[in-house]
């Protein structure tokens, strides 16, 4: 017997004020766990309408799997949230994800990207590092006074950097 399997292509696409509900619940979920929740609804729809702030989505078949947000400045962006989807990690979403906004920094003339990341997300912070991002310093107490934030930057004129090694005392 034949078997058909349907594979559903995987879109990188600018958010709606429809996606804002779901894009909070996975912020919720998988980037505040433990916090108090900041990214609500309202907030991400205002990041939405902002004229600064790029939000993206990866799509599969209606359903967001990734999501992600950088605000651009003068002379830098700033990636707020990224985030993917447990079952559907690993599979190059994230990387997919951030690259398109690396390359939206570049054409808009700005080369350096910041970041925070909690000093306790160890998968995340390997992610950043194979993507190029080093790690610069720790702000202590930066997530609600519960968590250290690492804080991380890439420099978007360097073709290639050496991930840095797994700094530990951070
Ligand atoms: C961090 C995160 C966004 C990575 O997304 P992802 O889609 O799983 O990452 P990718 O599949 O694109 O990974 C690209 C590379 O990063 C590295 N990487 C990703 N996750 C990793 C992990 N948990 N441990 C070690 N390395 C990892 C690997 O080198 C990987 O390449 P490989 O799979 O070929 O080895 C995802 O794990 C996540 O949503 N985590 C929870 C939320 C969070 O911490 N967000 C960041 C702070 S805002």
């Amino acid at each position: 017997m034949l078997s058909l399997f349907i594979v559903e292509r995987l879109e990188v696409l600018l958010a709606t004020s429809d996606d804002a509900p779901a894009i909070a619940d996975m912020s919720r979920n998988l980037v505040e766990s433990g916090l108090s929740w900041q990214w609500k609804p309202a907030a991400v729809a205002r990041q939405i309408l902002r004229k600064d702030t790029e939000v993206i989505v990866a799509r599969r078949n209606k359903r967001i799997e990734g999501f992600a947000i950088m605000r651009f400045r003068e002379d830098d962006a700033h990636l707020l949230l990224l985030a993917v989807e447990p079952f559907a990690q690993r599979t190059g979403i994230g990387r997919s994800l951030l690259t398109w906004l690396e390359e939206s920094a570049r054409v808009a003339g700005t080369f350096f990207v910041h970041l925070e990341v909690r000093v306790s997300e160890q998968g995340a912070r390997q992610f950043y590092r194979a993507l190029g991002y080093r790690e610069r310093g720790r702000v202590d107490g930066y997530y609600q006074q519960k968590e250290a934030a690492i804080l991380m930057t890439k420099d978007l004129r360097i073709v290639r950097q050496t991930p840095t090694k797994n700094v530990s005392n951070l």
